[in-house]
């Protein structure tokens, strides 16, 4: 068997995951699929490869259905919204699709449907009739996600079917206690219903045969995450489901049920490829010389390597992927994205924000993709990148090497004199950038390309500082006409070399170079003519100033505080006390004598208090923050306990405790009598 490294594949289907049309997508999708995804195939079209590049929406599925229920539409109404809305990012940000299309479409339920019956027809599945909760006011099967109920493990009592949030215990749905339909409110029933199931324990071997023996070349978390399900033992897997929303099940007698959202939405794939090529679509999945690689996030390994690879090997007519290589996730600012806490960057917002700078988004995430283990987004390090390495480094050599061309020989592409040693050996490290890319992309090692690609600009910003132009065009124009034509030739090759990362650049480049779009073989050339003339120079990249960033991070302060308002709830009851339990605490009201800040303590205030003892009182209390003019205090009343045992703060005595109220916000606030009362006076 060969692997991909010792085989020339004539064409290349690349996938990319279908991403649900349940909502925008965020910077997390763009640096684990999409923009790998393009670079490689951008790369390929630049090598001649013939390529066909996969993706579209995952319109099905029980997450929409429930979205489509929360706001009284339908599941069709969500899928449209969001098709468009993920159709256009994907646009603006230059992922260069040959097709984008949609599993709700009906040419893709017709390719779904045919490849499920031709599995039935040749006895693929297993059979199976099982209890699931039914609601009988509903008059349904119920989704795992749509039960709620207690959890065994931790008690947790808003815990889903299919998963306990506060526990991250994954569940059945009848695994829950006092479990409850989302539809009905209801106390669903068990009751049969028939399915069919994909017998992956059957395919084991073969499984284990092709990845983990032909494919130790796979990235470790891919091999890692498949050797371990293989090891646990493969199960069968239901392909079809009770739900309303779907591609329905071809069989008779199976009213009511649709294909499983993971069985059809990869072959959305095969159908998307139909719908681009019509009826020349075979080769792209059928002909061994054809190289199939997925681009998918790590939650979606399983699905690519092991259960559509069984579908595929079932139908026997398909290839293989050759390569699934999967990113981990992105993380925003130190914690994880989530949808439904709005803790993301959206793309269609950072449009709004960042206008015509695409190319530093996509930039920052290649750079910082999360290809071996979980990586971090941060506002800061996207400040950084952009302004010390597109703008410092990139940018202003292109800029320095067009303003000096402008200025010293008009704009023309200034004579090619005798070479000294330092040209050649700059020449020669430029020709060696093309195979050093091409290299990390076809082993997607895509930071590593990128980083290859910034150090060619590297190489020309040396270049400039060693020849310093600028000063030589005094003694010597031949010389300096040679650098300059070097360094063109450095610009040119940067043109063809950055494409696949940062397109946009790449074309602002080539249309300051007055150059068409050249292929990758020629990068490692001269590829321009002397006396060529070359357009105005354009700022390529701008700095990024600290407002726009500081406004980033606001907005993501400001989500952060409402997600700990909306997650508040009251504390648990504590344990029931008898009131002679009670009693024990004594509890009384003083006046304020004097509130000042504790000298080197951020959180404590002192107080000074007329317990009504005629002695004043000193307690330490630690709301200083919440309490920023503590001399206002003076004259409010407090409520303390009397008996609490005395404490040396700072060295200061701190004779009892102050009560105070902590609001939702974490917020301590001081509780008051509601009218003046006696100073000792109980309270109980
Ligand atoms: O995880 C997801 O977002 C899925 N919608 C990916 C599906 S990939 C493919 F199989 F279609
Ligand atoms: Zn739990």
């Amino acid at each position: 068997m060969y692997t991909e490294k010792d085989k020339k594949f004539k064409r290349y289907t690349v996938t990319s995951a279908l991403p649900y049309a349940n909502g925008p997508v965020h910077i997390g999708h763009l640096a684990g699929v999409y923009v790998p995804a393009d670079i490689y195939a951008r790369y390929l079209r630049s090598q001649g490869e013939d390529v066909v590049f996969i993706g579209g929406s995952d319109e099905h599925g029980v997450p929409i259905t429930i979205k489509a229920r929360k706001e009284g539409v339908t599941p069709q109404d969500i899928v449209d919204r969001y098709h468009n809305i993920i159709k256009d990012s994907m646009k603006e940000f230059g992922v260069t699709f040959d097709i984008y299309s949609r599993t709700s479409s009906p040419e893709h339920a017709e390719t779904a449907s045919a490849y499920f019956k031709k599995l039935y027809e040749q006895g693929k599945f297993v059979e199976k009739v099982s209890q699931q909760l039914y609601d009988e006011e509903a008059h349904q099967f119920l989704a795992d996600r749509y039960v709620t109920g207690t959890c065994p493990k931790c008690g947790n009592e808003h815990a889903y079917g299919d998963q306990c949030e506060a526990c991250g215990t994954s569940l059945n749905a009848t695994d829950l206690i006092n479990p409850k339909s989302a539809l009905s409110g209801s106390k669903p029933v068990l009751k049969e219903t028939k399915h069919w199931f994909l017998p992956l324990d059957q395919d084991e071997q073969w499984l284990r045969e092709w990845i983990l023996e032909q494919h130790k070349d796979w990235k470790v978390n891919v091999y890692g995450q498949c050797k371990s399900w293989i090891d646990s033992g493969l199960q069968p897997r239901a392909v079809t489901r009770d739900l309303d929303w779907g591609v329905k099940v071809p069989v008779e007698g199976a009213d009511g049920k649709v294909l499983y959202v993971w069985f059809d939405a990869p072959i959305g794939y095969i159908s998307f490829t139909k719908q681009l090529k019509g009826d020349d679509w075979e080769k792209w999945w059928k002909d061994e010389e054809t190289k199939l690689v997925h681009f998918i996030g790590k939650d979606n390994i399983v699905f690519h390597c092991i259960i559509f690879p069984s579908m595929l090997k079932a139908d026997g007519s398909y290839i293989m992927p050759e390569n699934v290589p999967a990113n981990e996730f992105l993380n925003l600012e130190g914690d994880k994205i989530s949808t439904s806490r709005n803790w993301a960057v959206w793309l269609h917002e950072y449009l709004k924000d960042f206008p015509g700078k695409q190319d530093v988004l996509r930039y920052t995430l290649c750079s910082n993709a999360p290809e071996t283990k979980d990586n971090d987004f941060s506002w800061k390090d996207f400040q950084l990148k952009n302004n010390s390495e597109l703008v410092a480094i990139l940018g202003n050599f292109v800029n320095r090497t067009l303003v000096l061309s402008h200025k010293f020989f008009g704009g023309k592409v200034p004579t090619l004199g005798a070479l000294t040693d330092l040209d050649n050996e700059v020449l020669a490290e430029m020709k060696t950038y093309p195979e050093k890319i091409g290299r990390s992309i076809e082993t997607y090692r895509f930071r590593e390309a990128l980083a290859e690609m910034m150090n060619l600009a590297r190489l020309g910003n040396k270049y400039l500082t060693d020849t310093e132009p600028w000063k030589l065009i005094k003694t010597d124009e031949a010389r300096t006409a040679t650098v300059l034509n070097i360094s063109l030739q450095i610009c040119a090759n940067l043109a063809i070399l950055c494409e696949p990362f940062i397109p946009f650049s790449a074309e602002k480049l080539c249309h300051m170079l007055n150059l068409e779009k050249l292929p990758w073989a020629k990068a490692g050339e001269m590829l321009m003519q002397e006396g060529a003339q070359l357009e105005k120079p354009e700022i390529m990249f701008e700095k990024i100033e600290d407002d726009a960033i500081d406004a980033q991070l606001t907005r993501l302060a400001n989500i952060k505080e409402q997600n700990a308002l909306n997650a508040w709830k009251p504390a648990e009851p504590k344990a029931t006390v008898a009131f002679e339990d009670f009693g024990k605490i004594d509890i009384r009201v003083a006046t304020v004598l004097e509130c000042t800040k504790v000298p080197k303590a951020d959180k404590l205030l002192q107080f000074k208090l007329d317990d009504g003892t005629g002695t004043p009182r000193t307690i330490l209390s630690g709301i200083a923050k919440y309490y920023p003019e503590p001399e206002k205090l003076v004259g409010m009343q407090v409520c303390f306990i009397n008996n609490f045992a005395p404490k040396k703060l700072r060295g200061i005595d701190s004779n009892g405790m102050i009560l105070s109220a902590e609001d939702r916000d974490g917020r301590l606030v001081l509780v008051t009598p509601s009218q003046k009362v006696s100073e000792g006076c109980n309270i109980g």
